[in-house]
């Protein structure tokens, strides 16, 4: 385990900061002493995930973005680095799924998913690197990949995670002269609010299962305390948030030279998932 204030002075950044896996990332980081800017499209989730990085004695601004807007991109890591005068950690989280057959399927979500997914995290990629070049910062970019970017068939959510997974194998080798180095992580399934997409029968159905009542209505979210009563109750098949948090937290504090550059972050069990 990092100590305890090994991010002291760094500034890092993480996309998909208001819900699940990157709150999670945030509190971690923030813990470590890194001054974190907290992104994302609700700003009420963004404020309540900043009061739970002060909670830890870290520091946290909130910065309300749509990822699909290349510009905003670009903009949030000018604004991290105008506030502090520098970058160290950029994490590409922001992410979506909507399950769908191709034959089935809706272009307006791929086109969604494409932006969110893999657009943003290589405007993200490139305003970071460029930023971290410039205040000479020893730099990670971590992107939140998944374990649908090495299934074969993994619908267009996979294809958008394959192409993270090919990003960060090139920018990687790109970077190899740089002090900047680039870590790609591939969860399996976590318990957070990504199912909020996925048909309600099908999160009623493993909720239930759980033996654990909440109300669930498509396109709706549920409170990170009942979130983690999910992951406590179905931990064979579904790991936490913060299991994925201490993978990053991990990869980002070792020595500049060595590249932690893949984990596979993955319950005992698989979860089948819809397509
Ligand atoms: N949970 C899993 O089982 C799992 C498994 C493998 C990989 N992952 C990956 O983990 C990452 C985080 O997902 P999660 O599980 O934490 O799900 P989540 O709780 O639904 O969080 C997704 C985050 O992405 C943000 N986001 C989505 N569209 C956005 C946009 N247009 N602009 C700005 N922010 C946007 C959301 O912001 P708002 O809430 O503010 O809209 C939210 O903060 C994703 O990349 C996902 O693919 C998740």
């Amino acid at each position: 385990m990092a100590d305890n204030q090994s991010l002291k002075g760094r500034t890092a950044i993480v996309t998909g900061g208001s819900s699940g896996i990157g709150r999670a990332i945030a509190i971690r980081l923030g813990e470590a002493g890194a001054h974190v800017f907290l992104a994302g499209r609700s700003e009420s989730a963004l404020n309540e995930g900043c009061k739970a990085v002060e909670k830890t004695g870290g520091r946290a601004t909130p910065i309300a973005f749509d990822a699909r807007d290349v510009k905003q991109v670009q903009g949030l890591v000018d604004k991290a680095v105008k506030a502090t005068g520098r970058l160290d950690i950029m994490v590409n989280n922001a992410g979506l799924e909507f399950p769908s057959s191709i034959i089935e399927g809706d272009p307006e979500r791929w086109r969604e998913m494409l932006e969110v997914n893999v657009l943003a995290l290589l405007v993200g990629s490139q305003a970071a690197i460029r930023a971290m070049r410039a205040c000479g910062s020893a730099g990670h970019i971590v992107n939140i990949s998944s374990v649908a970017g090495r299934r074969e068939a993994s619908g267009v959510y996979g294809a958008t995670k394959w192409a993270v997974n090919s990003i960060a194998t090139t920018l990687r080798e790109e970077l190899e002269n740089d002090k900047i180095r680039v870590v790609n992580i591939m969860p399996g399934a976590v318990a957070t609010n990504f199912a909020r997409n996925f048909p309600p029968a099908f999160v009623k159905g493993i909720v239930s299962s759980l033996g654990i009542q909440a109300d669930i209505q498509p396109g709706a979210q549920l409170p990170p305390a009942v979130l983690d009563q999910i992951a406590a109750a179905g931990k064979l098949f579904l790991a936490s948030a913060d299991d994925v948090a201490r993978a990053v937290l991990f990869a980002v504090t070792q020595p500049i030279e060595l590249n932690v550059f893949e984990m596979v972050v993955r319950p005992q069990r698989a979860l089948q998932l819809p397509a």
